[in-house]
């Protein structure tokens, strides 16, 4: 047999894609599965953007490799984004893309994590973080969140997380699974204390223009410079502007972190694909439009599914303000169907009512489950009556 690395066999799958994997395989066999597990929008993406990357093929610009950090226009491309949605611009040296927001969160850990640094999470998390930081032999240092605080970090619990060792701080709001937004105050309280203690923050605003019923996202890097020194952006187009499959993400940040970066992406995947380049460039630039309808689309869908959800007998769900999931928990649903642990109780979920929702367990939250809502409506309103049945049975 071979031996595998010590790296890979301390690695969890991606809980996510696995779920997803798992409805695919059901569904080939000819079962009726309603797919609610990955986290992508159902649009196709917007034609403007599918005509750049065309016309980059087809008068040959996509042909060759790029400079590893980005082609020159893609970062005016981010630096203009960044004034209109963050309200300061970037310089060139600035700006690292990369093949998606997911690769450039590896590489920045890669970057900056030595052996025993350790990253404070505030969980439920996005279930990529904490293996992408191991990968690099650092340590996660969770921070509890739940319901009851409305899935926020408070200053006391980051304090008390808080050792010699701490490097970085991960904040992801709008966040998934939780779908919760920090306000401008609470931001300014953990900038503020980031900044004092000289820990880096992460802020993953991936889902930053998803945000519904009036709230507001608010960038932790652009309430004040100081703030912004400490803060490295990840960012991408995939939710936005419904790019999943064009694999595009990048980091903001200072310019010696943005040359560490490059430097990792420059000996991994020489660039990110060049006619996707083309294509974020056109997405970050050109019209806003179908951001805007697609936002709309999900508004409707939460604002019309969250209530029939929260009829579902031992589901608790607290209302999301961004992104696009559900994070019911299912405590009680559970003990009314005799399960100790949620992922059983979520595989029960998909072989008998057909509906694929993804455990909390890899989210760092054991009693929840993630439901996205990034799907039709009749689709979702038939995966809450499943739901309704399979709790009542
Ligand atoms: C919080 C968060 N960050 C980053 C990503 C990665 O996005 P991508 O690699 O498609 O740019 C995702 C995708 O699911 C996400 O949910």
């Amino acid at each position: 047999m071979v031996k595998l690395s010590r790296r890979v066999l301390e690695m969890e799958e991606s809980v996510t894609l696995a779920a997803s994997a798992r409805a695919k395989e059901l569904k080939s066999q000819g079962r009726d599965i309603l797919e609610l597990s990955v986290g992508q929008p159902d649009f196709i993406t917007p034609k403007h953007i599918q005509d750049a990357a065309i016309k980059s093929i087809q008068d040959g610009s996509a042909s060759f490799y790029t400079v590893a950090s980005g082609l020159p226009e893609l970062k005016d491309a981010v630096s203009q984004y960044f004034e209109n949605f963050y309200g300061y611009s970037v310089e060139r040296n600035q700006v690292v893309a990369g093949t998606g927001a997911k690769f450039m969160l590896y590489a920045l850990f890669a970057a900056l994590i030595d052996s025993g640094d350790e990253v404070i999470i505030p969980t439920p998390f996005w279930v990529s973080y904490a293996d992408q930081i191991k990968m690099n032999e650092g340590v996660p240092v969770f921070v509890t969140t739940s319901e009851d605080n409305h899935f926020k970090v408070s200053l006391d619990q980051l304090e008390a997380a808080r050792t010699d060792k701490s490097k970085m701080l991960l904040l992801n709001s709008p966040s998934n699974p939780t779908g919760m937004i920090y306000s401008k105050e609470e931001l300014e309280a953990i900038g503020n204390w980031a900044v004092e203690h000289d820990i880096l923050i992460l802020a993953d605003d991936i889902y930053g223009r998803l945000v519904y019923n009036g709230a507001e996202f608010v960038p932790i890097s652009s309430l004040s410079e100081t703030i912004r020194k400490q803060t490295i952006v990840v960012n991408g187009v995939s939710k936005t502007y419904s790019m999943t499959g064009w694999r595009v993400g990048y980091v903001v940040a200072d310019p010696e972190i943005v040359a560490a970066i490059s430097k990792i992406v420059s000996q991994t995947t020489s660039n990110l694909t060049t006619a996707a380049q083309y294509a974020a460039i056109e997405a970050l630039t050109g019209a806003q439009d179908s951001v805007e309808e697609m936002r709309q689309a999900f508004e409707e869908r939460l604002n019309t599914v969250y209530p029939l959800l929260a009829e579902v007998p031992g589901f608790d769900v607290v209302k999301p303000q961004g992104a696009f999931y559900f994070f019911p928990n299912v405590k009680k649903a559970m003990e009314m169907k005799g399960y100790t642990d949620v992922t059983a109780f979520t595989t029960a979920i998909l072989e008998e009512a057909g509906v694929a929702l993804v455990t909390g367990a890899g989210f760092g939250a054991p009693e929840n489950v993630r439901m996205s809502y990034a799907t039709d409506l009749d689709t979702l309103k038939e995966a809450v009556r499943r739901l309704k049945v399979f709790m009542e049975n």
